[in-house]
């Protein structure tokens, strides 16, 4: 585990009460994906998490080398397969809302276990339900302020469904809780456009670079909720750690013919190809 600038065990890192992260959600994060010993898509993680940072004004010691630290903690761990989660909080200060001047970020960064879906679960699809978005409007910014997402997941777990898909009013579907919305409408590939309404995933990118190669014609806009529920011949979602899942219900209605589409795994196997093709992985 690495803890403000050292490695130790997790028992001994200790964390103030009043730190900014834990009184406010004052503070950003990444979650990586590790395969074959190997962060996949660091740099991307690394320049948004730079972005967010910047975004809130917290700066972090320079001689602070979030990708040096990435490797090593992969190496310490041994993990081949699994997520490093990094978090950076403005600091601890006596309570008050306003920046303290002089603080210093809390930095912690470890890894943690993941079970990729499996072949299994990708052919049955997953559903959805959608939620309204209670998000504020700076939802670009992947900040610790997570409790609108939260919300929103426990209500698809109530509901029996994986993912809550984000609804604001007079715009569209935006994206999902923890995850980006992509739809098949008349054979074209639809997703929101990045803008401050939603986290421009790691995941989300690649696709969008991918698509072209395979000739799928694409549209970045907000998908609405009508098109989802009647228009949709597919839809997926995606995230580092289900990396592209397929949903066959949203709302209790079956997109398409409630199998994974055509579209879907095209871009679900040219995903795993370039990762499994990538010299470097965290150059993808
Ligand atoms: N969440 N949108 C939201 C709101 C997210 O929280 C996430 C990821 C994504 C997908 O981003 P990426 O492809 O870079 O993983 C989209 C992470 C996994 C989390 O909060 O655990």
């Amino acid at each position: 585990m690495f803890f403000n600038g050292e490695f130790m065990p997790r028992e001994n890192v200790q964390i103030s009460f009043e730190d900014r992260g834990f009184q406010f959600g004052d503070g950003v994060y990444e979650v990586i994906k590790c395969e074959n010993g190997q962060a996949l898509a660091l740099n991307r993680h690394l320049r948004r998490l730079k972005r967010s940072l910047d975004a809130l004004e917290i700066q972090i010691p320079s001689e602070l080398d979030f990708a040096h630290l990435t490797r090593r903690l992969i190496k310490a761990n041994s993990l081949h397969d699994g997520l490093v989660y990094m978090q950076v909080t403005r600091g601890v200060a006596p309570r008050a809302h306003a920046f303290p001047e002089n603080v210093k970020p809390t930095v912690i960064a470890y890894p943690m276990p993941w079970n990729n879906p499996t072949s299994a679960q990708f052919q049955q699809g997953a559903t959805a339900i959608i939620v309204p978005d209670e998000r504020w409007l700076r939802c670009d910014i992947k900040s610790l302020n997570l409790i609108a997402n939260a919300v929103a997941k426990e209500k698809a777990r109530r509901a029996g469904a994986t993912e809550a898909l984000l609804y604001r009013e007079g715009l569209g579907v935006v994206e999902g809780s923890s995850s980006n919305l992509f739809a098949v409408i008349d054979g074209t590939l639809v997703t929101a456009p990045a803008s401050p309404l939603i986290l421009s995933g790691i995941t989300r990118e690649i696709l969008l670079e991918l698509a072209p190669g395979l000739s799928i014609p694409l549209r970045t806009e907000v998908i609405s909720r009508h098109e989802l529920l009647h228009d949709a011949q597919e839809a997926f979602i995606t995230s580092r750690g289900i990396a592209v899942l397929p949903l066959v219900a949203i709302d209790g209605k079956i997109v398409g013919d409630g199998t994974p589409g055509p579209i879907t795994q095209q871009l679900a196997n040219a995903y795993k190809s370039l990762i499994d093709e990538a010299e470097n992985l965290e150059a993808i």
